[in-house]
């Protein structure tokens, strides 16, 4: 099977991750560091934060699942929209808190409706940027407008799992992408999430982390499981970072594919809004499941985001161009079949 349904980077591991993760190996008899603080110093660097403004978890899920167990459970709710990140349904139940979600606008988030949607329970906003399945990006004056409007004892995830292949393409289209940095030394409740799944490739050893006002990661942590990143994922990440050959090689990849294959499939009469991510979501204007099916049969796994409550659509992950031709040979097959 070709895997392009779990946004992983197709261009494998950063070498040098690889590396530092096989030198951390002989160290395995060892916990790990609880804080990961030589990755908490690196980030900071990079960031021009306080380590203190970090909070590194093992992916950027489970610190959606440490931010929702601080704040949410019976008799409170969280506010996202539909056609967004399937977790923030299956968190938001595990917790026994209820999930308000507002109808998409323009395939991305309607800010406006999920500020209307907060009522004197809510305690947790998710909100992607870029959305995933749709791809979408939320311009940054919109986003600035909403981080106005709510009020202080909600906390807002501003979820950027897809930051660095967002951040490469507004540089591209000559826009701004996020003020997250300056976000978070502005608002007492907001919490910025990033990974090392994506760009880095290390969606296996599961590394993610959490930027955001001091005081309010304080909290957090106190939810997070003792040793929950292992030692050799710290090392392959703090690598990762150094390894700009590797994600400059990915990111422009990714560009390039993105722009190829999105030409293909709008030639094909598939609708593809443009992508600010690693993938790329086709709205089939019809039943996709038979499509998705059929790809499969083929060979090729895409997600087809009927659980997420999108049922004419498939998403794609972005592969090398040999994935990519490999890919649109089978849908073409998949999507000319009748039914
Ligand atoms: C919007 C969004 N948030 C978070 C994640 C989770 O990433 P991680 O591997 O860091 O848990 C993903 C992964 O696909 C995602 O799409």
């Amino acid at each position: 099977m070709l895997r392009l349904s779990l946004n992983e980077n197709p261009l494998g591991p950063s070498p040098l991750a690889v590396e530092a993760m096989q030198r951390a190996l002989s160290a395995s008899h060892l916990y790990p560091d609880h804080e990961a603080n030589p990755l908490r110093e690196r980030l900071a660097g990079f960031y021009r934060i306080q380590p203190q403004d970090i909070l590194v978890t093992d992916g950027s899920t489970a610190g959606l699942e440490i931010i929702a167990r601080t704040v949410l459970g019976p008799g409170r709710n969280a506010v996202t929209s539909a056609g967004s990140f399937i977790e923030y349904p299956i968190i938001t139940k595990s917790v026994g808190a209820q999930l308000i979600e507002v109808p998409l606008k323009n395939d991305g988030f309607d800010l406006d409706a999920v500020a209307q949607a907060i009522n004197p329970d809510t305690r947790l906003i998710f909100f992607a940027n870029p959305n995933n399945p749709t791809g979408t990006l939320t311009p940054v004056e919109e986003t600035e407008r909403f981080l106005r409007k709510v009020p202080e004892s909600v906390i807002v995830i501003l979820d950027e799992a897809y930051f660095e292949f967002a951040e490469y393409f507004a540089a591209r289209r000559g826009v701004p992408y996020t003020r997250a940095l300056e976000w978070i030394r502005e608002y007492p409740n907001l919490l910025v999430l990033r990974t090392f799944s994506k760009v880095h490739g290390l969606a296996g050893l599961r590394v993610g982390y959490c930027l955001g006002p001091h005081p309010l990661l304080e909290r957090v942590a106190e939810m997070k499981r003792m040793f929950c990143v292992s030692q050799p994922a710290q090392a392959a990440a703090l690598a990762a970072l150094e390894d700009d050959a590797h994600i400059q090689r990915t990111l422009q990849n990714n560009a390039e594919q993105a722009q190829w294959l999105t030409e293909q499939l709008t030639g094909l009469g598939v609708r593809v809004p443009p992508t600010w991510t690693n993938f790329l979501y086709c709205d089939l204007q019809r039943e996709a499941g038979p499509v998705a099916k059929r790809l499969a049969a083929e060979g090729i796994q895409v997600l087809q985001p009927g659980a997420w409550g999108l049922p004419h659509a498939v998403r794609v992950t972005i592969g090398t161009a040999e994935q990519n031709q490999a890919f649109l040979a089978a849908f073409r097959k998949a999507w000319q079949a009748p039914g």
